[in-house]
């Protein structure tokens, strides 16, 4: 089909419009100056232009097993004048003996009192754009090594971090997750296969990053290090991509020996807890479901101070009772249970308690105390009772549970124990012309108030800690007698007027 001749004339004047064009772009391109960047441009990098792109970092090492002096070396004889620089929270010992004339120095975090603050300082030594944590006994083969990595780093803006292994390492990918309101961290069961982007890498393995994205890390030497840095880098949800090709290599293989691989594992678990304590992170939840809790333990003092007007100061900081204080409420709380219906108290949940066991058959995740009404009556039923009423001296049971008497007013305290003062406050109540009814009353709590005997005849049981345990019948109608409607369902926290959005 022939073409009307007006369209076949435009068809050949834009083929050579568009061949001038390109023409014109070819020269365009060919007279712009070279690009500076040395590693984009040039394969062979000299040495110096090397110190000034990269820095190394060895921070994952041990005094008592290393190959600092064997690292620093190597690196510096493949790599030339490099910046390589040794942080450890104490001056190590044995001695480390670096080059003198070599790039590689030594600093410590630890605070010293003849040194000023800003010499102190770690990161303004870092000059360079990048920096390649190390662990010790590291080697490379040379700058091309690391060479795509960096250009990867420009290219990937949206990669913060690269994990380059080590030479037949068995490096594994897994996921976790950090909850701070609840103070937890938790580990996901499986691992993750082919990963590109892993959340924590496991096994030996170096860290290629901006200097700019270590520095932006609340705190970027801590040990156990690389963990450390993972778990900072989840909060931020940065994204830290595992490389399979250009592995580093070993020099020699460390903690071999039983008392080596001893005092190492020794040594991570101490600055694991001591990395949890500084960052907030009090529960520790298994891939197998275990936890481990760090803090407030039977004999530590409550990990919260006194409670002014209904605010814990951990609500005040944004966060929930911490984990390992609502495990030891819970063991108090039972140990109460128990001993009361040991003694046939006749005993019900109170207030805040009742409204958790109602909610979420748990303590409320902010509640800091476990409040159980009994019969005022009844207390004479009850050896640790009667003592904590009677003795002006506390009553340690068995179990070195502190039976007491309130000093606030009329009725029992329990706590945890001498030292931990979490505890379980026990309100003695009597009937009077068919109202339940006490001697001291809360002002600024709502929920402290008479209610009629009616709601104690029958008791009912309610689940509470995974125990059946007695409350009064009717739970909601008791409830939103005390606190006012819907409060089962409208969660607020105490002394906040607005409700949660959760
Ligand atoms: C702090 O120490 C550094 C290094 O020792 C030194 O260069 C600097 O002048 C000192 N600064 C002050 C304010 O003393
Ligand atoms: C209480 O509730 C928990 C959680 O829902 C459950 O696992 C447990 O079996 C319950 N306990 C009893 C005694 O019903």
């Amino acid at each position: 089909m022939a073409l009307p001749r007006q369209l076949r004339k435009r068809k050949i004047t834009l083929a050579i419009i568009l061949t001038i064009f390109v023409t014109f772009f070819f020269y365009l391109l060919k007279s712009l100056p070279e690009e500076k960047t040395p590693v984009s441009r040039h394969t062979k990098l000299s040495k110096e232009t090397v110190a000034d792109l990269l820095s190394i970092i060895i921070l994952d090492f041990e005094d008592f097993d290393n190959a600092l002096e064997k690292t620093t070396d190597n690196l510096q004889d493949v790599l030339g004048p490099v910046p390589i620089f040794i942080i450890s929270d104490h001056v190590p010992y044995p001695p480390v003996r670096l080059e003198a004339k070599g790039s590689a120095r030594i600093l410590t975090l630890e605070n010293e009192l003849t040194r000023n603050y800003s010499a102190g300082c770690t990161a303004r030594l870092f000059n360079t754009e990048f920096v390649l944590i190390l662990p010790d006994a590291s080697s490379l083969e040379g700058f091309h090594q690391i060479k795509s990595f960096i250009s990867f780093l420009k290219f990937k803006r949206d990669t913060k971090a690269i994990a380059i292994p080590q030479i037949n390492e068995l490096v594994y990918c897994a996921d976790f997750h950090v909850d701070l309101t609840r103070w937890t961290i938790a580990f996901e069961k499986d691992y993750l296969k082919k990963a590109v982007f892993c959340p924590l890498v496991k096994g030996s393995h170096g860290l290629l990053m901006r200097t700019q994205t270590l520095i932006s890390l609340p705190t970027p030497f801590m040990r156990p290090f690389p963990f450390t840095f993972y778990v900072q880098a989840k909060v931020k949800s940065w994204k830290i991509r595992i490389m399979n090709s250009g592995r580093i290599g070993l020099l020699s293989k460390l903690y071999t020996d039983p008392h080596s691989k001893w005092k190492r594992k020794q040594r991570e678990a101490d600055s694991l807890k001591a990395f949890y304590k500084s960052v907030g992170l009090k529960q520790e939840i298994l891939p197998s479901g275990i936890s481990n809790f760090y803090g407030c333990e039977k004999h530590t003092p409550r990990c919260f101070g006194t409670v002014v007007k209904d605010m814990p100061e951990f609500l005040y900081r944004g966060r929930w009772t911490p984990p390992c204080c609502l495990r030891a409420l819970r063991e108090t709380a039972a140990h109460v249970f128990s001993v009361l219906e040991k003694c046939n108290v006749r005993y019900w949940l109170e207030g805040g308690t009742l409204l958790g066991a109602a909610r979420l058959g748990d303590i409320i995740p902010w509640d800091y105390d476990v409040d159980i009404g009994i019969y005022k009556e009844d207390i004479a039923k009850c050896q640790p009772l009667l003592h904590a009423s009677e003795d002006s001296e506390p009553f340690i049971d068995e179990k070195e549970f502190v039976w007491e008497k309130a000093s606030e007013g009329d009725f029992l305290r329990i706590q945890y124990s001498e030292t931990n003062h979490l505890h379980v406050d026990i309100y003695p109540f009597y009937q009077k012309d068919g109202i339940m009814t006490k001697n001291t009353w809360f002002l600024t709590h709502r929920q402290d108030v008479e209610f009629p005997e009616t709601y104690l005849k029958p008791f009912t049981k309610i689940n509470f800690t995974g125990i059946m345990v007695s409350a009064p019948n009717n739970v909601r109608k008791f409830l939103e007698f005390k606190f006012g409607e819907g409060v089962i369902e409208n969660p607020r926290y105490p002394n906040l007027q607005k409700p949660l959005n959760r």
